[in-house]
């Protein structure tokens, strides 16, 4: 095992025993690490921001985790298979999650490295706005994926991303998340998440796709600028409470991970089917803002590719790829 992987499990272990004193010898059992390797393995884990008190005789307590989101609190108990698991890079600083997520990708990162910030100072949405949000106070976190699905599909992606971050959303803290197509999170009309998909493909097919996941966690309603104040929310400006969002990550990991796997293996169907419980956009009337003109008309679907079909009053059928949606009702 090495170096880092001893000190992960000694960590783990601190962490399953949180409030409880652990000798020296059971954190050390099994690594074959001396004492004073033992000791500088907790006094690095201090230097993270954990709070540790030694005694003699007692051994080592946890007293305090520190809310960042570290690679080892992310990774300490998360369920899934490969999501998270083939690597995490954790940012305090970074331009954008999306940025350093192609750049790894690009360099051959395996499908489920996932990068994470405490900030950006880039943060990009779609169609060249920027996602703002202060530090440390919600969740800003990338994922590369290398999934064998036709390019045409990729769309269905970011849907399937959606119904995982508003599905955990609702089970991890009652809030009740819904979607707005194709990428927003919202709660009682106001932006709660958003997600930003890039893709990059070699001939006819993917090579990868960047999924980059934006949510308020605990932002307080005074932080939203004026740009903001009307329009956005977070989880802790909904209830008054605040979330641990190492606990929230690791739910949209997961949730994620299941949805992936039955979209890329069983195909798109009960995951559009997922999709539209969540949405309240199917028979409401709209407008939606294209790069060129705009399309005003009732919503019949969203079809298997995850397009929205819009039926205008002169009974024209338009499948939308990509654009604004503004509610007419
Ligand atoms: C949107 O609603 O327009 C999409 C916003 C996506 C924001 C996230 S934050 C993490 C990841 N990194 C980025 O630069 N953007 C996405």
């Amino acid at each position: 095992m090495s170096r880092s992987g001893k000190r992960q499990e000694v960590l783990q272990r601190l962490r399953s025993r949180m409030g409880q004193w652990v000798s020296g010898d059971e954190l050390s059992a099994g690594l074959d690490i001396s004492r004073a390797a033992t000791s500088k393995h907790v006094a690095a884990i201090k230097q993270m921001g954990y709070v540790v008190e030694s005694a003699p005789g007692k051994g080592y307590l946890l007293t305090k985790a520190p809310d960042l989101l570290l690679p080892d609190e992310i990774l300490c108990g998360l369920k899934t298979l490969r999501m998270g698991c083939a690597g995490v890079v954790h940012h305090s600083l970074t331009d954008s999650t999306n940025v350093r997520a192609r750049e790894l990708a690009g360099e051959g990162a395996p499908e489920g490295t996932l990068v994470v910030a405490e900030e950006q100072s880039a943060g990009k949405g779609r169609k060249g706005r920027f996602w703002l949000a202060g530090k440390g106070e919600g969740l800003l976190f990338s994922l590369v994926l290398r999934p064998h699905i036709d390019p045409a599909r990729a769309a269905l992606i970011t849907l399937m991303t959606a119904v995982s971050v508003a599905e955990a959303v609702i089970s991890e803290t009652g809030v009740p998340a819904r979607i707005k197509w194709p990428n927003d999170i919202l709660v009682h009309g106001r932006k709660l998440s958003g997600i930003l998909t890039e893709m990059s493909m070699e001939l006819d097919a993917v090579d990868y796709v960047i999924t980059g996941v934006g949510l308020n966690v605990n932002t307080p309603p005074s932080h939203f600028d004026h740009t903001l104040a009307d329009i956005a929310t977070s989880l802790f400006a909904e209830t008054g409470s605040p979330f641990c969002r190492v606990s929230l990550l690791q739910a949209i990991l997961t949730r994620f991970e299941s949805c992936y796997d039955i979209l890329v293996n069983e195909g798109p169907e009960s995951i559009l089917d997922r999709w539209k419980s969540l949405s309240d956009i199917i028979g409401r009337r709209v407008k939606v803002d294209l790069v060129r003109g705009e399309v005003e008309g009732v919503v019949s679907d969203i079809d298997a590719d995850g397009v929205l079909c819009v039926t205008d009053a002169a009974g024209t059928s338009h499948r939308i790829l990509s654009g604004d949606v503004i509610y007419l009702d």
